[in-house]
């Protein structure tokens, strides 16, 4: 028998990068996998698309409540929907502000919300939260992302306590910077992307972007029973960038 089967997961954001990557992993474990996402339109077998906007409320409800009733359940909830901001603290205005801490932090709040009851039901209850580097690293230019992944990690842990005694665990990973569709999004957007793109490679000690396929493995290994004794945990994906210190190379 697969590790996974016969649990039921969602994954939110799971239509590109590291959801896609997790929920294509979750299913080959062996679980059955809903997907909610603003665009699950590529979406295919086995996995099951539902159209949600993690910042709004009637949304991600009905989209929860379809995917559970589908699934039969819902075990494993992945927390993976976020968008970035680029900018200081004298950078973005209000609404920015908003839009992304409703997004990455509120998302998060309204999915559990929505899935909580049925994560009390199950014997192998656990969210997964994907935080970041950000939340435990000061990077430049990323004030208004770091507070909404700063925030992330202090409601992983509160919410590793409150649920512990229901048997439900609640962790988070930490990737570096990973090798999605975001950051070729942000290369674009560079005046130069090769260089942006040696710089950040550089940034990691490893001297590589993390893979999303590596992200989803830590992902899948806080979401199945093999951490049963796992709760209120940060594991870091990030080449050794929170951590390490090396000397620069020699050149
Ligand atoms: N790529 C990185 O370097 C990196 C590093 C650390 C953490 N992360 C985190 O990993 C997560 C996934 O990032 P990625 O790089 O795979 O990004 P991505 O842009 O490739 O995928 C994000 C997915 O989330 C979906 N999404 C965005 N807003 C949504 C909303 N309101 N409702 C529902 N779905 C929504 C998008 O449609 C997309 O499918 C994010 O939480 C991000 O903060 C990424």
């Amino acid at each position: 028998m697969s590790e996974l089967s016969g649990l039921k997961a969602l994954v939110t954001g799971g239509a590109s990068g590291i959801g896609r990557a997790t929920a294509a992993l979750l299913a080959a474990r062996g679980a059955d996998v809903a997907v909610l996402d603003l665009d699950p339109s590529a979406v295919g077998e086995p996995l099951r698309g539902y159209l949600a906007d993690v910042s709004d409320d009637a949304s991600v409800r009905s989209a929860v409540a379809a995917a559970a009733e589908a699934l039969g359940g819902v075990d494993i909830l992945v927390n993976n929907a976020g968008i970035g901001a680029v900018g200081t603290v004298g950078d973005n205005d209000d609404a920015e502000w908003h839009r992304v801490l409703d997004v990455n932090v509120l998302g998060m709040v309204r999915t559990t919300r929505a899935a909580l009851p049925r994560l009390r039901a199950s014997a192998h209850a656990a969210v997964v939260n994907t935080c970041s580097i950000a939340a435990t690293a000061g990077l430049p230019q990323r004030a208004l992302y770091s507070a909404s992944k700063g925030a992330v990690l202090s409601l992983t842990l509160a919410m590793a306590t409150d649920h512990v005694r229901e048997g439900i665990r609640v962790n988070c990973v930490n990737p570096g910077t990973a090798d999605t569709p975001w950051i070729g999004r942000l290369l674009d957007r560079a005046a130069d992307p090769a260089e942006e793109r040696k710089a950040l490679d550089a940034r990691q000690p490893m001297g590589r972007l993390v893979t999303a396929e590596e992200v989803a493995a830590a992902i899948v290994y806080l979401a199945s029973p093999a951490a049963a004794s796992v709760t209120g945990t940060a594991l870091a994906v990030d080449g050794g960038m929170q951590g390490l210190r090396p000397r620069p190379r020699a050149r």
